[in-house]
């Protein structure tokens, strides 16, 4: 075994050891073996806690197929461990550019697969394109992010998507968890390893204050940050008030904030005019699925000189002397800075995953070419036994209060 391999398996089993719920499937599934004959193609990010939810996929009896859904957030040890110990074919290396990105997809697609299981819908799309002979063979997917939802009702909108999908982000097992602990922690976790800065005293901007920005503005505020948030919708610009943060539009931000953090899922959030008001040295990051949130071509045109000063930081010297500092080229910032989530928080999105193959391929419920939530059972059995694994235990109502519940004549 080489190092890198080595490596990449000394990782995983770690990453395993976080992840109860998710392992107690795997033993599960060894036994029943439920998706025998099933052929699963992946594009998510190639990370630890991904090799585990492959590696149960397998153990259930799929036969399995990975890319990775990012082309900055492949863990290269992991997809070579994948590739050689683990057994699961895997398309994906860090770094690569968009040819091969896609060419990874469509090698992953070449499964000829009955589930597909995607991060950021890139995978559909190219099934809805250029591949659009394999649509027969597919009897439903599975999607983790909220961006790859986004796209996915939009198909589902307009009459496009062929077949049905499972919105895993839409488990309150995924989105309250994942994306607000799991983005919070490790996006702070990628600022801190690729500038090393002092977040206490940092005037720290959140743009978007949904699932994801909450997570980064509760975190950054826990250590010490004065946080500033951009938002469009006025109920959660209001909830980011009465949770105590300067809220404000983008254009006071701008000129306010020390670092800048997005993640509204939407493009071009800071843009040229804003980049115009930033101090000098400002910190430019992003936490949203693709790397369209921050106007970067609009900075390179406003910029002199460009160049790399640490690793995931490129300095953009501007005409007017003021510097301003792109992170990880405007993507995922926790992917490619630092490791993702914790496997902890994986544990409950990659249960979902798996439970949700295992429901299509065992019930094989009648599904309609649209964009369905997480059936509500496998969404209560997973918080149980996260619980169960943290040893929290679980009041349960009496006999007498189920029937108060159940009743309108008790008054005062
Ligand atoms: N998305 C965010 N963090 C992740 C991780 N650790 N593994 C896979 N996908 C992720």
């Amino acid at each position: 075994m080489n190092a890198l391999v080595k490596r990449g398996v000394d990782r995983i089993t770690w990453a395993g050891r976080g992840m109860p719920v998710l392992g107690s499937i795997r033993e599960r599934w060894q036994k029943e073996r439920p998706l025998e004959g099933v052929r699963v193609a992946a594009c998510l990010h190639v990370t630890t806690e991904t090799a585990n939810l492959l590696i149960t996929l397998k153990e259930g009896g799929a036969e399995v197929r990975l890319c990775a859904s990012n082309p900055l957030s492949t863990q290269d040890d992991v997809a070579a461990a994948l590739d050689e110990v683990y057994g699961v074919a895997t398309f994906a290396v860090r770094g690569e550019d968009r040819d091969t990105y896609y060419e990874h997809i469509h090698r992953v697609l070449d499964l000829k697969p009955h589930v597909t299981m995607d991060d950021g819908a890139d995978l559909v799309n190219v099934l809805h394109s250029d591949r659009r002979e394999l649509l027969d063979g597919v009897l439903a997917g599975t999607e983790e992010t909220t961006t790859g939802v986004i796209r996915l009702k939009a198909m589902e909108r307009d009459g496009v998507l062929e077949c049905p999908i499972i919105a895993v982000n839409d488990a309150r097992t995924k989105h309250m968890f994942d994306n607000r602990y799991g983005t919070g922690q490790s996006t702070i976790d990628g600022l801190l390893r690729a500038t090393n800065l002092l977040v206490a005293g940092t005037t720290l901007v959140v743009v978007g204050y949904g699932w994801c920005g909450r997570g980064v503005a509760a975190r950054a505020h826990g250590m010490g940050a004065r946080v500033v948030v951009v938002e469009v919708d006025p109920l959660r610009a209001l909830e980011a008030t009465l949770d105590g943060y300067w809220v404000t539009d983008m254009e006071e931000a701008a000129r306010m904030g020390d670092v800048f953090i997005t993640t509204t899922g939407n493009i071009n959030v800071i843009d040229t005019p804003h980049f115009a008001l930033m101090k000098d040295g400002a910190m430019l990051a992003n936490s949203g699925h693709f790397d369209v949130e921050i106007n970067l071509k609009g900075l390179a045109a406003m910029a002199r000189e460009r160049r790399k000063v640490r690793e995931n930081v490129e300095e953009y010297l501007l005409e007017d002397g003021r510097r301003l500092y792109v992170l990880a080229e405007g993507r995922l910032l926790n992917l490619a800075a630092a490791e993702g989530h914790p496997a902890q928080v994986m544990d409950m999105s990659f249960a979902n995953q798996a439970l949700c193959v295992e429901w299509l391929v065992t019930k094989r419920p009648s599904l309609e070419r649209k964009v369905y939530s997480v059936p509500e059972e496998i969404d209560r059995e997973i918080a149980r036994l996260k619980l169960a694994s943290m040893g929290v235990r679980l009041e349960k109502l009496t006999p007498e209060q189920e029937q108060y519940l159940a009743s309108y004549s008790l008054g005062t």
